[in-house]
Parts: structure tokens; sequence; C-alpha cells
């Protein structure tokens, strides 16, 4: 994360003499940063403009088509194709992962480069004041492996609380319980964490990065507020932990690389990359599912399924695809004219983790970044900067009405100083307007603390809407932050327990000092409406769209069942985050990996296979 000095030094280093791979990566970031940094986000799906769309051409029958291979695509994908007799076709919009896709330490590029698919929130009225248009940018992988392949990497499951919900709400075999066998069924583990709550065998690397002085730092002022440092994936999740990260020696680890990787040599399982699905083909009669229609090389292609078709193309593009089919909320789609074959509250229910990234904290104490030569260098002996995605060093999760309740309601991540003046990024992938761009500009990059507050479980309901019927735009997406005055009030009393943290003797060894907002100044420093000020202007998302295809036990709440197949409708499901009934307390990939792996045993099961719980994979070579 240190795009802006890269380009610097890019420029003053670029000669050096370097070892062969250090050069290939040195000139490999030169080339795609300033690709990203000059780029300009689509307003539609472009490439797949120009299709011939009179003629469909078949593309055979299969026993599944998967739709996405995005983080639950490539788990079901993998798991699938594990019975040989299963024939699958994948369909994915995007195109492959790369080298730089893979530096953990510039991902915050990836949200606007081209791997991902452009969406913007539509103007809002209670939080993204501070961003032009009063639009947050709401980034998606559009690549193999899906927002796996672009994001923050952070591993995290959630509370035990969380699912116990989930199977409250009528979800049957949702609990805690019943989850932590497949989340860790998928991991390998190699932190040193709880006892019986981690997976070592699994496909999908667990890692932390190098400790700092800061964490030692972080740890003495949360023991000091009582705090305990915990494996936040364990038995306990309220306190401070190091980050734990899906990579293996120093580079991301994307669900595509971990899962998909070794399964696409299966001669069961077909792939197909930069194909867009536009459609999927139901039986207005008997609601069966058919088949789906996609563009793929400027031709339109019909596949068809024996069994189903399963949608995993993210909480963003799940309702999009469901609605343009005549699956979503009948009045909506009879005012674009959908013949409607399920009236069900698609794109209803969005949740999102609201992350305020305003509270910066000064301190004396500095650091000095390596040069980029040696950063890079660093890199290909798997440390060092460009190892750390978004420099985040450690996480920590409470509840604020009750620091002893075990469902925290707020997370801190907290991110030391680079040394690197990013301004001009961030400001690009906050899509932040003049006066926030100052306050960004004023941050002193070798001095300055970042500690992102994350609202764990939201009151506000977002939408997911169809702008218009033509599958090439782009949906509404109105994330609705902020709109319940509750979200504000735990907010508030989340910053103010950081502030204490930055109190203690630790911190204050250092000066520790929070920075002032200087357009919310107006209100009076610390003040209630200074800090709500700070909050409308600069509250984001975490990038964790779920909810809007949710599970439940019938279609007035819901959209699929707890074996996640749709309302009415036959031989389609919906897997991906989309299906989360309510949100959990932390990073949702994993909850995502571990939904695809639960499903899959289920489908198997259904099918008249073995299910593979234990993860001991016995019919094809991995
Ligand atoms: C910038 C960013 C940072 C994040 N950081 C973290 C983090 O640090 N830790 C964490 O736990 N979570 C993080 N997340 C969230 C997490 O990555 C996602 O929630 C998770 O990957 C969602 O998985 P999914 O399978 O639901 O969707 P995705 O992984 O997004 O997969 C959907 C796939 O479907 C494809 N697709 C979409 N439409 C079509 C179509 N019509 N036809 C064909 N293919 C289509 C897409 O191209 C994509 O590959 C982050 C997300 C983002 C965007
Ligand atoms: C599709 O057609 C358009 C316009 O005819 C063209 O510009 C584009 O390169 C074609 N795309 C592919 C993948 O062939
Ligand atoms: C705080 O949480 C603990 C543990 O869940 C519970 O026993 C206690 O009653 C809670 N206190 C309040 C004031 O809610
Ligand atoms: C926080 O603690 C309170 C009081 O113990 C409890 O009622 C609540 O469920 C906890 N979690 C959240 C997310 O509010
Ligand atoms: C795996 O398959 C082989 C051959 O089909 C069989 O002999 C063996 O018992 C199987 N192992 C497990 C663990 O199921």
């Amino acid at each position: 994360m240190s795009t802006f000095l890269i380009i610097q030094f890019v420029l003053l280093f670029y000669d050096t003499k370097c070892s062969l791979t250090t050069d290939y990566y040195m000139k490999l970031i030169h080339q795609e940063t300033l690709k990203v940094l000059t780029s300009v986000l689509p307003e539609q799906n472009e490439e797949f403009k120009g299709a011939d769309s009179e003629t469909t051409n078949a593309f055979g029958t299969y026993d599944f088509v998967i739709v996405g291979a995005g983080s639950a695509g490539s788990v079901l994908a993998t798991r699938l194709s594990e019975i040989d007799n299963f024939r699958i076709l994948l369909l994915e919009a995007g195109g492959e992962e790369n080298d730089f896709s893979n530096i953990p330490g510039l991902g915050p590029l990836l949200q606007i480069g081209d791997l991902n698919w452009g969406y913007s929130t539509t103007p809002q009225k209670h939080s993204c004041l501070g961003m032009k248009n009063k639009k947050c940018l709401i980034p998606q992988g559009k690549v193999v492996g899906g927002s796996s392949s672009t994001n923050g990497i952070l591993y995290s499951r959630g509370a035990a609380k969380d699912y116990d919900k989930w199977a409250e709400m009528g979800n049957t075999g949702w609990s805690y319980k019943h989850v932590l066998p497949y989340f860790i069924k998928s991991e390998n583990s190699q932190v040193d964490g709880d006892v019986g709550y981690h997976g070592k065998g699994g496909l999908w690397n667990v890692e932390h990065t190098e400790k700092s002085p800061f964490f030692s730092r972080l740890v003495e002022a949360s023991l000091e507020l009582n705090l305990p440092v915990v494996d936040y994936n364990g038995k306990d999740q309220i306190g401070l932990g190091l980050t734990q990260f899906n990579m293996k020696r120093g580079k991301r680890q994307s669900l595509g690389t971990a899962f998909l990787d070794g399964a696409r040599k299966r001669r069961n399982l077909v792939v197909v990359t930069r194909a867009l699905v536009t459609k999927l083909c139901i039986d207005l009669e008997t609601k069966i599912t058919r088949g789906v229609e996609f563009i793929h090389r400027n031709q339109t292609f019909r596949a068809l399924v024996t069994n189903e078709v399963i949608l995993s193309v993210g909480a963003i593009n799940s309702p999009q695809l469901l609605m343009l089919s005549g699956i979503g909320p009948k009045h909506h789609l009879e005012d674009l004219g959908i013949k409607v074959l399920a009236d069900l509250p698609v794109g209803q229910n969005l949740i999102d983790h609201p992350m305020f990234s305003g509270l910066r904290i000064h301190t004396q104490d500095s650091i000095q970044p390596p040069d980029f030569a040696t950063m890079v260098e660093e890199f290909t002996h798997a440390f060092g900067p460009l190892t750390k995605s978004y420099n985040m060093h450690a996480l920590m999760f409470i509840n604020t009405t009750n620091i002893s309740d075990k469902l925290p309601d707020v997370e801190y991540i907290f991110v030391p100083p680079s040394g690197n003046n990013e301004a001009r990024m961030v400001s690009k992938i906050f899509n932040s307007d003049n006066k926030l761009t100052q306050f960004l500009e004023e941050i002193n990059p070798t001095n300055d603390i970042y500690v992102a507050v994350v609202l764990l479980h939201e009151r506000s309901r977002g939408t997911v809407t169809l702008k218009s019927t033509n599958p090439l735009d782009f949906p509404n997406i109105d994330t609705n932050m902020l709109a319940e005055p509750e979200d504000v009030d735990t907010f508030i009393k989340g910053i103010e327990f950081a502030l204490k943290l930055f109190e203690t003797r630790a911190f204050r060894e250092i000066n520790a000092e929070p920075k002032l907002i200087q357009f919310c100044k107006e209100f009076g420093q610390g003040s209630r409406q200074y800090w709500e000020c700070a909050l409308r202007h600069m509250t984001l998302t975490t990038y964790h769209p779920c909810g809007t295809t949710a599970m439940g036990v019938d279609g007035t709440m819901s959209v699929v069942d707890s074996k996640l197949k749709v309302h009415g409708i036959q031989g389609l499901r919906v897997v991906d985050a989309g299906v989360f009934p309510s949100s959990v307390s932390g990073h949702i990939n994993a909850p995502t990996v571990m939904v695809a792996e639960k499903i899959s045993d289920d489908i198997k099961r259904e099918y008249g296979f073995e299910e593979n719980t234990e993860g001991g994979i016995n019919h094809t070579e991995l």
C-alpha cells in the first residue's frame, strides 16, 4: 500500500541492478500502478457490447451449471467435481488472476482496476457525504476467484452467536456447532491458534505477516483496558488479535488459486472465462430451471442442465440476474415489464459493514519505509510491506454496551503508518470530494495511525434494484448506510472506546493525539455533532455486501430455503454472500466459503453420493 511513493521510486530506481524476479516485479508494478491511477471506472458492462443476439448457439447439456467463479463458485466447482459422475460447467464473466493481483500490499489498487466491476452506490442521504456526488464505490471482483482475488485477504469467521442466530431464524443446520466443521475443512492454518478450532490439512492457507513493535504497544494498551489478546477465529473473539491472512508465503491465496486451480485439471469440469450470463432459462408453466444464456466472444450461447443451475455471482449480481429472469419483487418487475415467475424480496435486504475511516491518530513515533527496490526484493522473499494487505496489523472486537458480552458490535482494524504518502490513491478509491481529499492530504504518512471502525450489525438496510432490463447495465445499489440513528449511536460509542485506547500509558508515551477533521470543526471537536459530521462524511463500506437473497423459511422475508434453493422454483440454488440471513461479526469471505463447503455436501448427499465433511478427497486427484 504505497502507490504514490512507488511511482516516485520507480522513476528514480528503475535502472538499479536487481535479480531477475525483482526486476520483473518492479516493471510489473510500475506498469500496473500507472494504468490503474489513470483509469476511469466503467459505467456499463462495455466489454460484452456488440454481441450477436440474433442467433443462440447450443453449448451442450450438463448436470450442473455454476454461474460465477468467485469465492463460493470456486469452492462449489471444486467440491462437486470430486464426483466423477457429475458433469459441470462453470461460467465466469472475468478473466484470470495475475502476478500483480497476488501482491497483497497493492490490493487497494485492485478496487479501481480492471479486475473490478466498477460499481458505485446511488447518491446517499445519510452517509458518503464526503464523496463526489455522495457516491461510495462498491468494488466487486470480476476475475476467476471473484472478490477473493481482489479483497483484503483478512481471514475472519465471525462469532459463534451469529450462526446460532441463523438457526434460530429457522435455518436448520446452520448453528455454530454445524458450521464449525466446514470452516475447519477448508483451512490450512499456519497460525498458532486455539486448539480444536483450526484446520491444518485444508486447501486454503492462513498465515500471519511479521509482528511489528506497534503490535506490542497495542497489546499493552489493550491489557490496560482489560482486553485479552485472542485468536479471533478461535474460542473467544472479544479482544485484540494479530491479523490472519489468506496468503501463502507472502502471496494472496484466492479461492481461485487455493481451490479451482487444482480442480480445473479434471475432465468433468468445464470452465469458461469471459462469459457473461445474461438470463436464467426457467419454464413458465412448470417453474423448472432448464439452463442459462450467456455471451462469450460476441456470441450468444445456451447451456442446458439436467440437475441444477447454481447462481454464485455475488450479493450484487445474483439479485440482478434473478430479477432479469423474473424472480423478484412483483411491482418492481412489472414496472419494467418483466414477466413474474416468483414474487420474492430479491435485493431487499442489503446488509454491509459500514466503516468509519476518519479516525487518525498522530504520534511522535515515526517509521522509515524501505526503498522501492528493497521492498520488491523483500516481497520475493515473502516479507516486508508488499506482503501486508492494506497494512492491516491487528483486529479488535468488542461489545460497546457490555465488555463481557461475547457478541461484538464493533470491530477495529489497526493500521500503523506505512511511511508512504497514499493520499492520491486513497482519494481515488474513496471517490472523495475536495474537502475530504484535503483531510487525506494532511495525514502524516510516517507518524499517523489509522484505526478503521467497523459497525458489525447495522440496523439500516439497503437495496439492489434494476436500472433497466438490459443485462449490460449496472444495477442500482443503495446501501442506505446510517439511515437508522441507532447505527450512529453505536458508532460513536465505538469511537469513544478507541479514543480511550489511545489514552493508555502505552500510547501516551508517544503522545498519541486524534487528528482534527477541519470541515466538522464548527461542531466543536469531540462533541457528538462533531463525530456525527465525521461519520456521515467518511463512512464507506468494508466491501461486505450480503443478505440480498437471504435464506429463510418462506417467500415473504427470504429468497432461498435452508438448502439455498429458490422458493417456488425447481433446480435453482443461490450460493454466495447474498444468502446470509443476518450479519456476521467479521469479514465475510471465510463465511461465504463455509456456506459453499456445506452446501456442496448437501448436494452430494441429495444426489446419492457420500458427503465428505472431513476433507478426505478420494474421487479425483487434486
Ligand atoms: C475490495 C474488497 C475487500 C474485501 N476484503 C475482505 C477481507 O479482507 N476479508 C474478507 O473476509 N472479505 C473481504 N471482502 C469480501 C469478500 O471478498 C466477499 O464477500 C466474497 O468474496 C464474496 O464471495 P461471493 O462468492 O459471494 O462473490 P464473488 O467472490 O464476488 O464472486 C462472484 C463472481 O461471479 C462473477 N459474475 C458476476 N456476474 C456474473 C455474470 N452475470 N455472469 C458470469 N459471472 C458473473 C464475478 O465476476 C465474480 O467472479 C472484500 C471484498 C472487496 C470487494
Ligand atoms: C466484439 O465486437 C466488438 C464490436 O463489433 C469488437 O470491438 C470487440 O473487439 C469484439 N469482442 C470480442 C471478444 O471479439
Ligand atoms: C453482559 O454480558 C454478560 C455475558 O453475556 C451477561 O451475563 C450480563 O448480564 C451482561 N450485562 C448487561 C448489563 O447486559
Ligand atoms: C452487546 O451486549 C448487549 C448487552 O449484553 C447485548 O444485548 C447485545 O446482544 C450484544 N451484541 C450486540 C451486537 O449488540
Ligand atoms: C478411496 O478409494 C479407493 C479406491 O476406490 C478405496 O479402496 C479406498 O478405500 C477409498 N478411501 C477412502 C478413505 O474412502
